[in-house]
């Protein structure tokens, strides 16, 4: 896939799937601005890569999605590709359910994606560019325990659908991705202990039909694949990159 001259926004950009999506599109050709709360992981990111530039900031800010927005034209004067890739998950069965604990999971999944968008849409109109949303495949399967988690990620992926029609006179496509449990630190970052984390991994691992949990590297090609300027006719799908376990 070839990127050059293309300018792309990757949220949580310091770990995970949004590092290696970022080193992906940076060695595609692409001047990428990562975007996530600690500069020092961001800088991890970029490091030995000059086509990444960092930008630390707290998504939940609504103030954040502008400042990302100014910040990418500032430094390499377009965008084409805007990749909502900053999530959290939370456990939160029913019966400990919090107005704080679903504000707090909507403000990251679904309202910075929209704030970010909205801020993005001149210059993705102005470049004909896309959006990639990364959503989960419980975005579409139910998850017990983490309802609220996977509703985000299901208004994720309608906003996907709705969007993709909004914006298809403007030349914007919009997909999401769906990907099943893959190695980051978002269990970790959910305050789960290490042996919770350990059991969980292996527990996901052994439902899915191809018998192992996500690598950051397989996942981020996708989004490249979906961000590609040459996938000239697909908009508005989520593509589940899961190891089978939707099927199951
Ligand atoms: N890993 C999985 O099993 C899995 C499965 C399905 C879907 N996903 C989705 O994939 C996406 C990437 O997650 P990941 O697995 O790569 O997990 P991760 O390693 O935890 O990455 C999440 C990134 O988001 C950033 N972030 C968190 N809160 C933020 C905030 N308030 N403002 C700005 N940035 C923030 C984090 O950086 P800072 O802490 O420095 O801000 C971190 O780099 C998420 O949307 C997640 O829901 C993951």
């Amino acid at each position: 896939m070839d990127f050059t001259g293309r300018a792309v926004v990757v949220t949580g950009a310091g770990s995970g799937i949004g590092r290696a999506a970022s080193r992906h599109f940076a060695d595609a050709g692409a001047r990428v601005i990562g975007v996530g709360r600690r500069e020092d992981a961001l800088k991890e990111t970029a490091a030995d890569r000059p086509g990444i530039a960092v930008h630390p900031a707290d998504l939940r800010d609504p103030d954040a999605a502008r400042d990302v927005i100014d910040a990418a034209i500032d430094r390499w004067g377009r965008l084409d590709v805007l990749v909502n890739n900053a999530g959290a998950t939370r456990m939160m069965p029913l019966a400990d359910t919090t107005s704080d604990g679903i504000a707090s999971l909507f403000e990251l999944n679904v309202t910075a994606p929209s704030l970010l968008a909205g801020a993005a849409l001149p210059h993705l109109r102005a470049a004909k560019g896309a959006i990639v949303n990364v959503s989960s495949t419980y975005g579409h399967r139910p998850l017990p325990g983490a309802a609220h988690y996977a509703a985000s990620k299901a208004a994720l992926e309608h906003l996907t659908r709705s969007w993709a029609v909004e914006l298809a006179a403007d030349g914007i496509r919009v997909n999401a991705l769906a990907p099943g449990p893959t190695e980051s630190e978002a269990l970790t970052a959910a305050g789960l202990a290490p042996a919770v984390v350990d059991q969980i991994k292996r527990d996901e691992a052994a439902r899915i039909p191809l018998g192992r949990r996500g690598d950051p590297e397989e996942v981020a090609t996708w989004i490249l694949r979906l961000a590609d300027p040459r996938t000239t006719w697909l908009t508005g799908q989520t593509l589940t990159l899961d190891g089978g376990l939707e099927l199951t």
